[in-house]
């Protein structure tokens, strides 16, 4: 695999697609993939699978396709899936929970160790395999612990009043569910911010502007 160079976001955002493919692939006991079937199955061209791929280093052999194993063994290495990057939650409360127990964040590249809210009345109970702590604890327990990525489920206002703090601990990366863009204020870090709602007005452009939508 050879080393990529500026590979651009939206060859990256398609990857974790990939993956879940060959991944779907592999349950269903397929191990070998031709270009083409895949372009198929996935909605893209081929031509635009080979250029992604190409990026890395390229996987697939001319007549043979993609062994599926070891292209999905190699996304997962170029993600850095198997890195295993420590990582807090911060928000226990609807969406944190929700995260954290519909999630598998080992799979996904994440050591999940820390979950941290303000409320008393969290604090202490028990959200998938960890104790919520307070958030006045966080920066004893980032000496400590050294995570690198934090998970925000907190409001906006709560978000921008705690990010100094964040930055200053050390955190790498964040995904951010607050509706507060960290990345504006603090340039260089990597942030993904997720909107739901983002997701959804799209949607309706799309299912208003539907051409095979008659009325
Ligand atoms: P929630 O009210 O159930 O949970 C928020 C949690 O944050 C509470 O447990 C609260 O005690 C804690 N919190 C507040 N300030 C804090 C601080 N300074 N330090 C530590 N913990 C603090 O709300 P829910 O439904 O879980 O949503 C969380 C946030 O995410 C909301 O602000 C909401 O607007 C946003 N959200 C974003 C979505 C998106 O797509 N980006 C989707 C849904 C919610």
């Amino acid at each position: 695999m050879t080393k990529p160079t500026a590979v651009s976001l939206s060859v990256v955002r398609r990857l974790p697609r990939y993956y879940r493919f060959l991944g779907e692939l592999l349950k269903g006991g397929c191990n070998r993939i031709s270009s083409k079937e895949l372009s198929e199955k996935m909605g893209l061209t081929a031509s635009q699978i080979r250029q992604d791929l190409n990026c890395f280093g390229g996987f697939g052999q001319q007549g043979y396709g993609y062994n599926v194993q070891a292209l999905y063994d190699e996304i997962a290495k170029i993600l850095g899936l198997d890195k295993q990057q420590k990582t807090i939650l911060i928000g226990a409360g609807n969406l944190g929970r929700a995260i954290v127990t519909h999630l598998d964040f080992s799979h996904l590249g994440f050591d999940l160790v820390g979950i941290f809210d303000n409320s008393d009345e969290l604090v202490g109970e028990t959200v998938g395999s960890l104790t919520v702590s307070h958030v006045d604890s966080l920066s004893e327990f980032c000496h400590e612990n050294s995570p690198v990525i934090a998970i925000l489920c907190i409001p906006k206002n709560a978000a921008e009043a705690l990010a100094d703090s964040l930055i200053e601990l050390g955190f790498k990366g964040f995904w951010n569910f607050s509706h507060y863009d960290l990345a504006i204020d603090y340039h260089g870090i990597v942030v993904e911010n997720v909107h739901l709602g983002d997701s959804l007005m799209t949607l309706c452009y799309r299912v208003k502007n539907n051409p095979s939508n008659n009325s």
